[in-house]
């Protein structure tokens, strides 16, 4: 056929496709900071995985934001076949949200039963009059992601500093909840990993509240991390994906349950 005719365009599909790419959509606990020493865990991803990584977050954002701004379509156009996805937000998506309170980030209630993840609310932000839950924004960006070829990592959020009263306390987001669940609604190319529980794990082996305090959170900050929590951070993600025993293990380097 044509295509054998000219072996270059066989030598550039083999190249494109051994070019996978692993996508980061996320919030500033991911995204590049770079000051003052705080740094978010996409950056510190590369040592762990064999494929390269591109680190798409952005500080401040939600799964509703992080949508309304076009940034999931953003990496949208940029997936091919073969890539994969991380969507990781929470820290940014609670609250409750009225038109005449909507700080443009709250995603809608999620009301239970029969369709409530689906459900939409009245807001008023920039234009923006109608939003959708958390559940929805994660399975309508991943089936995206899906429908061009990539698979889709549905992660949980990293967890605040779990020694803030000295005592090691991890509580769960419900946003971890949701992020399996919309993981199942995508269907088999989507996958859960519950990267905050293996963070907090990993805070906990250092079993010194003043180290995980001093050295790996910003100071007075319980969310953000210095350069070194970012790669506890990162080395957590890793662990969590081989844990699951999800197909992108085979990508991991480094790191065993
Ligand atoms: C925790 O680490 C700090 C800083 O290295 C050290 O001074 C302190 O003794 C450690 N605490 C415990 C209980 O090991």
């Amino acid at each position: 056929m044509v295509l054998f005719k000219r072996p270059w365009i066989l030598a550039l599909l083999v190249s494109t496709s051994w070019a996978a790419k692993i996508y980061l959509c996320g919030d500033s606990t991911m995204a590049s900071n770079g000051k003052n020493g705080m740094d978010g865990w996409g950056n510190y991803l590369t040592p762990f995985v064999d494929l390269s990584v591109v680190n798409r977050a952005r500080g401040g954002r939600s799964a509703r934001s992080y949508t309304r701004e076009g940034l999931f379509n953003e990496v949208a156009k940029l997936v091919t076949a073969g890539d994969w996805v991380v969507i990781e937000f929470g820290h940014n998506d609670g609250g409750s949200v009225s038109p005449s309170n909507d700080n443009g980030r709250t995603d809608c209630p999620v009301k239970p039963g029969a369709g409530g993840e689906k459900s939409t609310c009245a807001v008023n932000f920039e234009g923006e009059k109608v939003a959708k839950t958390f559940p929805a924004y994660l399975q309508d960006a991943g089936k995206m992601f899906v429908a061009k070829g990539a698979k889709v990592i549905m992660s949980s959020q990293t967890p605040n500093n779990v020694y803030e009263t000295k005592k090691y306390v991890y509580s769960p987001s419900r946003f971890g909840e949701f992020a399996k669940d919309a993981a199942k609604a995508v269907g088999p190319q989507a996958f859960f990993v519950d990267h905050g529980l293996y963070t907090a794990e990993a805070y906990k082996q250092i079993n010194n509240a003043s180290i995980v305090t001093n050295n790996l959170f910003m100071k007075g900050d319980h969310t953000h991390t210095t350069v070194e929590g970012a790669k506890l951070v990162a080395k957590a993600f890793a662990k969590a994906v081989v844990c699951a025993k999800i197909p992108f293990a085979e990508h991991v380097k480094k790191v065993s349950c």
